[in-house]
């Protein structure tokens, strides 16, 4: 069953309590918190994202799903777990060696967190492989980090199914999210490939039906 896991990054901030009962109302599976430190990424929406944890801490009952696009995880970390983060996401490129990788992962399930490790388009999946053991998720960007509204990168396609056979190879049960430029075209490729959780950020928080965009979404399965 695909999990929806809604990017609020491109919510307005003055009309955003009520798009997240409407999107929780749509029953989405998580809200998906894209928190950019503008060093990691040229976007900077750390206090916006904090402020959305806030909310959707305060009035959803929904998980949310924490994307850190930021050079120092740890740096940032307690507070999405003090917000409730069901899961929280780290970039493999953010860590200079695989200690720091195992650092974060440790302290995050310490702290009773869900902990997924997140791929950029030019990072080669097999970067992540020995890291699957101990995590519940891997992240594959389909877009560049950054911002909302990119083209969805085709070669993605690939990379699901390559992570996705060698998680079955070995035995591994865990997520594969897909994130970027999702939606009622590319989202059916991305299931096809071995996609267990889906980002779609434009095309659902740009629809005029919230609803109608998540059933079309799940529809594809
Ligand atoms: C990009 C973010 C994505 C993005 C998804 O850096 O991680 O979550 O907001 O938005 P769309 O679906 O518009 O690409
Ligand atoms: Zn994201």
């Amino acid at each position: 069953m695909i999990e929806i896991s809604t990017s609020v990054l491109d919510v307005d901030e003055e009309n955003s309590v009520q798009a997240f009962y409407n999107l929780e109302t749509a029953k989405i599976d998580y809200f998906h918190i894209d928190v950019m430190d503008g060093i990691f990424v040229e976007n900077n929406t750390l206090l916006k994202m904090k402020d959305f944890a806030l909310k959707v801490h305060t009035i959803a009952m929904t998980p949310m799903d924490v994307h850190l696009m930021v050079k120092d995880p740890m740096s940032v970390v307690d507070y999405f777990i003090d917000q409730g983060a069901d899961r929280i996401t780290f970039h493999i490129e953010a860590c200079e060696n695989k200690e720091k990788v195992l650092e974060i992962i440790n302290y995050l399930k310490e702290n009773g967190v869900k902990v997924g490790i997140a791929v950029s388009p030019d990072t080669n999946i097999e970067e992540v492989y020995e890291y699957i053991p101990f995590v519940h998720m891997i992240l594959v960007m389909s877009v560049v980090p950054g911002k909302g509204g990119q083209k969805f990168i085709e070669s993605t396609i690939d990379k699901i199914k390559t992570l996705k056979k060698y998680c079955e190879d070995n035995n591994y049960e865990i997520d594969i999210e897909v994130d970027g430029g999702i939606n009622d075209v590319t989202a059916k490729d991305v299931i096809e490939a071995g996609a267990t959780i889906l980002v779609p950020g434009r095309y659902v928080i740009s629809a005029d039906n919230y609803n109608d965009a998540i059933k079309k979404l799940r529809e594809l399965e």
